[in-house]
């Protein structure tokens, strides 16, 4: 049998419901990602890039379709399972960093490998490791409130690449950086997705970024469609 896409929604559709307000904001959205693939989604502000992102890595739910992640309907699965799932297999990076603040940097990074199962000690010393990679090896124990706004995102981003996930889900993870910060990170995730074979799902406004992606996805009116 051949393995399962690491991620696939079908004829998936979201709509908003807030008192006898209608927004429909994804309409029949179908996506294969598999092993190694690079997708950028573009989009004007308010297309519904992270609602699809947030619906991908099962942080909210579609009003229709389904998405499996490695071959499981998501939203088949006990919030316990989704938990262990998302922990394992994906990386997410937020629009908004989303650290936790009274952690240090060090320890946000490390979280996820003490969530799965990973010692404290050696959890610690892989976040290290990851984050002197993401040039922050000077503010390991400074706090979010106590780090620049690129600085945080590049924490953010060792967090969700610290478990090595199978697929990592960023949305617009160079916005707030500078050029020279924003080619390093993307340096970073690019190498992560050769030597590991990591999907990538961006949301970016950053062309030269979108340019290096296999596909460029454009969310047009809730529909996604392929730029050539
Ligand atoms: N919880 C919600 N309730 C109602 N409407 C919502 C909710 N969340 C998002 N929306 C609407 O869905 C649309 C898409 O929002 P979304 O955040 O996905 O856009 P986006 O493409 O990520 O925009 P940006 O580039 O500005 O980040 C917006 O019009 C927004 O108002
Ligand atoms: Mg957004």
């Amino acid at each position: 049998m051949t393995n399962p896409a690491i991620l696939q929604c079908t004829h998936l559709a979201k709509q908003f419901t807030d008192g006898g307000l209608n927004t429909h904001v994804l309409s029949d959205i179908n996506l294969t990602v598999n092993k190694g693939d690079r997708l950028a989604i573009v989009g004007s502000s308010g297309s519904g890039k992270s609602t699809l992102l947030h619906i991908l890595g099962g942080l909210d739910e579609p009003t229709d379709g389904t998405v499996e992640i490695l071959g499981q309907d998501i939203n088949q699965l006990s919030v316990n399972k989704l938990s262990q799932l998302r922990n394992k297999s994906l990386g997410f990076v937020y629009q908004f960093h989303h650290l936790l603040p009274e952690f240090s940097a060090v320890e946000n990074v490390a979280i996820p490998l003490v969530i799965g199962g990973e010692t404290p000690k050696q959890a610690q010393q892989l976040a290290e490791e990851l984050l002197i990679k993401v040039g922050l090896g000077h503010r390991l124990i400074h706090k979010p409130s106590e780090l620049s706004g690129g600085e945080r995102q590049r924490a953010a981003l060792a967090r969700a690449l610290i478990t090595q996930p199978a697929c990592l889900l960023a949305d617009e993870p160079t916005g707030n950086l500078d050029h020279r910060t924003a080619q390093a990170i993307f340096e970073l995730i690019i190498e992560l997705n050769e030597s590991l074979g990591t999907a990538l799902i961006i949301v970016t406004h950053d062309t030269n970024l979108a340019s290096k992606m296999d596909r460029v996805l454009t969310l047009t009116d809730g529909i996604l469609a392929t730029v050539d």
